[in-house]
């Protein structure tokens, strides 16, 4: 049983990004790494080809988490047959990812920050305006630990049919 993400932000330099790489580093720490791809893109088109930001970039170097190769890419229509899980890093990239690609198509769409109810925070927020990355590495860390537990759920409830 495979499983896949995609984790969707405006510009895919910044949080998209950041959550992938630091969800591919912890499907590795929990030896799923061979059952789940990870990937990310942008609603916008203003940096498709570019590098994460450096701010992600420091930060996930700061924990020693790879982003090897990764480049900012758009949204596409078919990344909703691609995918099972599509995980909007806001409210803003929720609404444009469903109008964008409909309901039709076999992907879940969820919001990063209703893993975290807890946190009472609704979007995690933009570091590309706020310039604050080590804020958004804690929600994204803790975000993605409890996004493994939900796909375990998921490859569990599925494998089990
Ligand atoms: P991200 O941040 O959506 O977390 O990648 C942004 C990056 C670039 C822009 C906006 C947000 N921009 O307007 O270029």
């Amino acid at each position: 049983m495979k499983y896949s993400v995609l984790f969707v932000c405006l510009g895919n330099i910044c949080r998209s990004p950041m959550a992938e790489a630091v969800l591919r580093r912890q499907l590795r720490d929990h030896g799923l790494a061979d059952v789940v791809t990870v990937d990310s893109a942008g609603t916008g088109d203003w940096h498709i080809g570019h590098s994460p930001h450096e701010g992600t970039r420091a930060i996930l170097d700061q924990y020693s988490i790879s982003y090897e190769g990764m480049k900012a890419r758009q949204l596409d229509t078919n990344d909703r047959e691609q995918f099972d899980l599509i995980v909007a890093m806001d409210s803003n990239n929720e609404r444009d990812i469903r109008n964008r690609l409909g309901s039709s198509g076999r992907c879940e769409i969820i919001r990063f920050l209703s893993l975290l109810p807890e946190k009472g925070i609704v979007d995690v927020p933009d570091p590309y305006y706020s310039g604050n990355f080590d804020e958004v590495y804690s929600l994204v860390n803790d975000g993605c630990e409890k996004l493994i537990e939900y796909i375990r759920m998921k490859i569990t409830g599925k494998s089990q049919k």
